[in-house]
């Protein structure tokens, strides 16, 4: 995607050195940060510098192929089994995460010889991104035929390019739609407290591809639906069960639940990679808590054009922060993926399932 005329992905390795948008300044300061070491990295991923189920992927894939190149010869495998484990505990729910250093990972077990599984492993993870972002273009072609000329369009959270490599899942129908079909469209995009990654993120991704859009706080979209003023709603997932339950950010299931009693198409867009084949049902989605300071303050740019923390709530309260929530599949109106479109149910996910090719 092209920020300031210059094309840019989320993540990408330079070397040793794993190279990342800084979502936490955004949309306020346009950074690139630079992550010279796992430690970095698991901190990047815990406090959402990098964020987003597919971007989460890819850093646990470029993750592995760092440790590769920072590691000793004889401690080698060790090692990368260790970077692993610790990658794995930053969070919890995208299941992205656990394929993308699986990805990387186990790869390196047909390598004997140490000089071989580095070059393996920096060549899976700069493939695990290219397949991403071309998955994700592959959900906009599809997904863009569901939308009518002038839709007005609801999304949830940041499931855009920032949340991948490039393209982005729910997103990416919307930028197929505009600049590879011309259709004007109009999006609602949902603020997504805490962390407001619809305020920040999605919104900063619609200005710079100039689409019409309004942020609304996250209690207006039942309202608007109810009003018809709604056509489709696309959201991410951060993983899907195997029978097409799914989890995405906290507050995807009251919108699916209010389009399900408004009759309006409620489609979820992810890549193959967000599938858990071992998972049977939504129940079984671990679901991340966050430290509660997010919900207890708000990040904002002042006046003076500094980017400051600010508490919104007396001293003495707590607060309950739940980062996701599972969508059953019964109000899911269909599963975008690279493969196509295939209803959220066991049998569409077996049937999305059976198509992919093992790479
Ligand atoms: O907590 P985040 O920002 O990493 O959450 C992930 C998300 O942005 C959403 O749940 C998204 O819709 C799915 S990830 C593309």
């Amino acid at each position: 995607m092209r920020v300031k005329d210059k094309q840019y992905r989320t993540i990408w390795m330079d070397k040793t050195i794993i190279r990342l948008i800084n979502q936490m300044l955004l949309p306020h300061k346009f950074e690139i940060v630079d992550v010279k070491k796992l430690q970095e990295l698991k901190l990047a991923i815990n406090n959402m510098t990098i964020r987003g189920a597919g971007a989460i992927g890819a850093a646990g894939a470029f993750g592995i192929a760092q440790a590769a190149m920072l590691s000793n010869d004889k401690d080698f495998f060790d090692n990368l089994t260790d970077a692993a484990t610790q990658l794995r505990k930053t969070r919890p729910t995208a299941q992205n995460l656990f394929t993308g250093i699986d990805f990387v990972l186990n790869a390196l077990k047909k390598e004997s010889k140490v000089s071989l599984a580095r070059e393996t492993a920096v060549r899976r993870a700069n493939l695990y991104a290219d397949m991403d972002a071309s998955a994700c273009k592959k959900i906009g072609e599809f997904g863009a035929g569901l939308i009518k000329d002038n839709a007005k369009v609801s999304t949830h959270c940041n499931a855009g390019w920032l949340a991948f490599v490039d393209w982005g899942s729910a997103l990416s129908p919307v930028y197929y739609a505009v600049k590879e079909q011309n259709k004007n469209l109009f999006v609602y995009v949902d603020e997504t407290r805490p962390r407001c990654q619809g305020a920040n993120l999605t919104a900063w991704e619609l200005v710079n591809e100039n689409i019409p859009h309004l942020i609304i706080a996250d209690n207006v979209t039942g309202a608007l639906m109810y009003q018809k003023k709604i056509d489709i709603v696309f959201v991410g997932a951060d993983r899907i069960a195997r029978n097409g339950d799914i989890a995405n950010k906290i507050g995807t299931y009251s919108s699916a639940v209010v389009a399900h009693d408004n009759n309006i198409p409620f489609y979820v867009a992810a890549p193959v990679s967000t599938i858990d084949a071992n998972c049977p049902s939504g129940d079984n989605i671990p679901i991340e808590e966050r430290d509660e300071n997010e919900i207890l303050y708000v990040q904002g740019k002042d006046d003076a054009g500094a980017i400051s923390r600010v508490r919104i709530s007396p001293e003495g309260s707590h607060a309950l922060n739940i980062g996701f929530d599972v969508t059953p599949a019964k109000y899911i109106t269909g599963i975008i993926t690279e493969m196509g479109i295939y209803p959220a149910s066991y049998d569409g996910v077996t049937q999305i399932l059976s198509k992919v090719k093992k790479v």
